[in-house]
């Protein structure tokens, strides 16, 4: 196992992906870490990107900053989306390469893929067609650091590589917190759990619940994300994920009976569904890398609700 002590610098080690990526750092015996906060280096301002590398030199880098949410985050925020992720991407890409850095590790998104892609979404369809429109700023900004990934290894030989983790799961989700950024799971487990208390008299979702989406179970995606680290080196994007497909509606009825709720739900059809369907095909990441989701979804569900409950006390 690989544990020389050359600093890794983590962008958004605060983050939801980010702490768990940081305690499979710890595990392996990575301890030279370096994890700035953005109220310290705001990474969509150059000249603060510039000042951190004038501070610290990593030898590596793991790019997880981003500013990301929901749907209907995508939908209030398209502009700030697109700007930040670009922004933060192209200059902390620009800056590592200059600076020597010996390895980059990108994290993209399942947003990134066409709206259409047949399922289950290979890596090599990432390009044939546009992404689905309520993501697509955020979707394509990532996309962005993948074309600069592979035009630095082409034109420098720099070495940086690119993950497109599908939708994640698990405590500490940011959407918990902050309604309006959260993701399916955060919000349906925060309504269900609202209703099942009395709080609110039914519970209404997003669209009519036929969309699919696959979920990944926030500390495997570290797994994945250090495995990857340590023994990806090459120019193809890889999927990270579980390779599961559920309905929004079944994920819906297994969160209420979860969450012990026996009311209503109601869909609320003058809302976007977003992307039809999502699936990733995972046979790269393992035979790259040997990354295997190894949580189940259910045990992955029961730890986020037990995790989201001890913060209602
Ligand atoms: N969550 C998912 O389902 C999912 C799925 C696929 C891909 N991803 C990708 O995984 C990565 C991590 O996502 P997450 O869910 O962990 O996000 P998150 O919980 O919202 O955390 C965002 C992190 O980015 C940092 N950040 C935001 N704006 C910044 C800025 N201007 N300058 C410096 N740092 C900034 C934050 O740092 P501060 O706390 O210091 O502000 C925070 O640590 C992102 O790249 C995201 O696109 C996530």
């Amino acid at each position: 196992m690989e544990t020389e002590d050359k600093l890794i610098l983590i962008t958004g080690a605060s983050g939801f992906l980010g702490r768990p990526v940081v305690n499979e750092l710890h595990k392996k015996g990575y301890s030279n870490l370096f994890t700035p906060r953005s109220r310290t280096y705001d990474l969509t301002n150059p000249a603060h990107i510039k000042r951190l590398f004038e501070t610290e030199v990593p030898e590596k880098v793991i790019h997880l900053a981003a500013n990301a949410g929901g749907i209907g985050y995508n939908l209030a925020h398209p502009a700030e989306l697109l700007d930040d992720n670009l922004l933060m991407g192209t200059h902390l890409l620009r800056e590592s390469m200059l600076n020597g850095v010996e390895k980059f590790v990108g994290i993209g998104t399942i947003c990134s893929y066409p709206r259409d892609t047949p399922v289950p979404f290979r890596e090599e369809n990432l390009w044939k067609g546009y992404p689905e429109e309520t993501n697509a700023p955020y979707g394509l900004a990532k996309k962005m650091l993948l074309v600069q990934s592979q035009a630095y290894r082409d034109q420098f030989g720099f070495n940086a590589i690119h993950l497109l983790p599908v939708n994640l799961y698990g405590p500490r989700d940011r959407g918990f917190q902050e309604e309006e950024r959260a993701h399916v799971i955060p919000d349906m487990i925060r309504k269900f759990q609202k209703a099942r208390d009395g709080l609110d008299a039914k519970v209404t979702l997003f669209g009519d619940g036929s969309p699919t989406r696959e979920f990944l179970y926030v500390e495997d995606a570290a797994e994945g994300i250090v495995s990857a680290m340590e023994n990806y080196n090459g120019r193809a994007p890889v999927n990270l994920g579980s390779g599961k497909e559920i309905s929004i509606r079944d994920l819906a009825y297994k969160i209420k009976n979860l969450v012990g709720y026996y009311g209503k739900i109601e869909w609320d059809t003058s809302k976007p569904n977003g992307q039809p369907r999502r699936c990733l095909d995972t046979t790269l990441a393992e035979r790259e890398f040997g990354f295997k989701a190894k949580t189940g979804f259910d045990e992955g569900l029961d730890k986020t609700l037990r995790w989201y409950r001890t913060q209602l006390t």
